[in-house]
């Protein structure tokens, strides 16, 4: 079987979403006990900051017997210009499975196309699929599911407004993003969403926000928008969630932030802290989902890598 990559939430078909998450769930309830990262080493290449990605990966990988490697990209030679490709060659030949988080896409397609190992997208500038896989997750356990539930996206059309995107196309439940003019998420992305689901873009916060199930928000400017973050401060000025907000979402609506949150800017204090927010259990989500994906990509007696005594390398 050749390896598999989860890059976007679109490598996966709805049924293995849903067989990814009921292990998830497994794993929470103490339910799954195998070791099958034994013996094996996981690297985590990682050129933005990280709390919970980095952790819960790392915390992730030794819970199923394997080995976890955190890779800065500032001391790898990538970081001195070394290309991925190689880096990606190279890495197959120690490692059975990688972790990356880095700013362009193309960069972690490059490597998952030149790895002989499994890779996984741990967040880039146009999607964060470890994290929505976490969110569903936790709509699932809050809600029950996400057939005929209505989920708003309040703030920047980023990685994760685009991630949501494909989960909403994939999964079929409808999504409205409100967001100012100008940040809207990516439009390829969009358009492949509403030929499949009810997806929607507003410039009212109230409108998105009336009768959802889960309001969603995010950082305002993300990792590598650091020079805009006035700017942004002064677009958005209008799409803080707070209570008022809440109060148009449906009876028992959860709020969802991925974290970190900048409290006073998308959202308010009494919000993160109030009876909606699942923020806490959404982040915990992170370890059970990613658990569950190690095991399904890397799990395997084989995971595209050489065995001792077994041929050639697949890597090229
Ligand atoms: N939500 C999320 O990915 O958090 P980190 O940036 O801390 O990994
Ligand atoms: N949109 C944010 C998400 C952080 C987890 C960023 O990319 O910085």
């Amino acid at each position: 079987m050749p390896k598999r990559d989860f890059l976007a939430l679109t490598d996966f078909s709805p049924k293995e979403i849903g067989a990814v998450l009921d292990m998830a769930a497994a794993m929470k309830a103490g339910k799954y006990l195998a070791r099958p990262l034994a013996g094996k080493a996981v690297g985590m290449l990682f050129a933005k900051s990280s709390t919970r990605t980095r952790v819960s990966f790392e915390v992730g990988t030794y819970q199923l017997g394997g080995h976890p490697m955190f890779l800065s990209s500032r001391d790898l030679q990538l970081g001195r210009g070394e290309p991925i490709r190689d880096t990606a060659r190279v890495l197959s030949r120690y490692l059975n499975g990688i972790v990356i988080r880095t700013y362009a896409h193309d960069e972690v397609e490059d490597l998952a196309r030149h790895a002989a190992v499994p890779v996984i997208n741990g967040l880039t500038d146009l999607l964060h699929p470890c994290q929505v896989l976490a969110d569903l997750l936790t709509v699932r356990e809050c809600l029950g599911g996400w057939k005929g539930k209505v989920v708003a996206w309040i703030g920047d059309g980023n990685n994760m407004a685009n991630t949501w995107l494909q989960a909403a196309g994939q999964l079929g439940f409808t999504l409205r993003i409100a967001c100012p003019e100008g940040y809207e998420p990516n439009r390829e992305i969009f358009e492949w969403a509403k030929s499949r689901a009810d997806v929607s873009v507003t410039e009212e916060p109230e409108e998105a926000a009336r009768g959802a199930h889960v309001i969603n928000t995010d950082v305002w400017a993300s990792m590598g928008q650091e020079a805009e973050a006035e700017a942004r401060r002064l677009a958005f000025h209008g799409y803080m969630v707070d209570d008022n907000l809440m109060g148009l979402a449906a009876k028992n609506a959860i709020f969802l932030h991925c974290l970190p949150a900048h409290r006073g800017e998308e959202v308010t204090d009494e919000v993160m802290e109030g009876s909606h927010s699942r923020v806490w259990d959404q982040a915990e989500n992170r370890l059970h989902v990613q658990k569950a994906l190690m095991a399904t990509l890397m799990g395997g007696s084989r995971s595209g890598k050489r065995e001792k005594g077994k041929g050639k390398s697949k890597t090229r």
